[in-house]
């Protein structure tokens, strides 16, 4: 079946500029460049939802100066992009934890979701201040904080089967269809706290190419071989 949902750890910015002697942030900057070429390719292939990685839990530990940047590089990335949202029927999400970033932004990400929540060709995600394993606390929190505390001791009683519907129903991804394809560039074989219950069944694809160097028929050689994968799902 063709892939509904494809997920991407945009790895290797910093690599990228270290190569070419430069600083971090210009590895940053250029890395931002190449999402909009592949979320319009996502749209000419009629994939549904783009997950892109762009900021996770633990990245607040790297120096005041790189956050700062990121930071900056998204608000005018918000901005920059929205003409491309508005023009091509593109519905903008973002996922993670936003209380940590500043009211502009806060209200930036909020905006631009609102104005594009009715677009319906292509739906790209922001993983921003994101992690799995901040995305369920902060899952299972949402779902006993929705009940009256007369309700809760009714969670006792759910089949697994509920409570699974439960839990996907309250997560950040709630609606969005879980990951078909998982790409992480820039060489590492790890997944670094992304999508771990979203991600349960994705075919998974590394590639050692630096983010900014990522290009459309390297994902087109990747959606080939999805294509050519037979998934089982536990089955025979
Ligand atoms: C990924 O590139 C972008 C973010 C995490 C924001 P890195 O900045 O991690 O690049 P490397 O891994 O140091 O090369
Ligand atoms: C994962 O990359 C996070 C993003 C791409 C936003 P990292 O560079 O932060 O991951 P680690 O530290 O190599 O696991
Ligand atoms: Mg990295």
């Amino acid at each position: 079946m063709y892939p509904q949902h494809i997920a991407i750890i945009m790895d290797g910015n910093g690599r990228w500029a270290k190569i070419r002697n430069q600083n971090r942030t210009e590895g940053h900057k250029e890395g931002a460049k190449v999402v909009r070429g592949i979320t319009e390719w996502c749209l000419k292939q009629k994939i549904p939802y783009l997950t892109l990685y762009a900021f996770s839990t633990e990245n607040w530990k790297r120096s005041q100066m790189e956050v700062d940047f990121l930071m900056k590089l998204l608000k005018k990335y918000l901005q920059s992009e929205k003409r491309i949202y508005l023009e091509n029927n593109i519905r903008f999400r973002a996922i993670g934890d936003l209380g940590a970033f500043d009211k502009d932004l806060q209200d930036a990400i909020l905006q631009l979701e609102q104005l594009t929540q009715n677009h319906s060709a292509l739906t790209q995600i922001l993983a921003l201040n994101y992690g799995s394993q901040d995305e369920l606390s902060r899952t299972f929190l949402r779902i006993l904080n929705a009940m009256p505390d007369s309700a809760l001791s009714s969670l006792k009683t759910y089949s697994p089967q509920e409570m699974k519907k439960m839990i996907e129903s309250h997560l950040d991804t709630h609606s969005i269809p879980d990951v078909d394809m998982l790409i992480r560039t820039g060489g590492e074989k790890r997944i670094s706290n992304f999508m771990l219950w979203q991600a349960s069944y994705a075919e998974l694809f590394f590639t050692s190419t630096l983010w900014p160097d990522f290009t459309i028929q390297e994902i087109d050689e990747m959606l080939q071989d999805f294509l050519s994968r037979q998934r089982k799902f536990g089955g025979v």
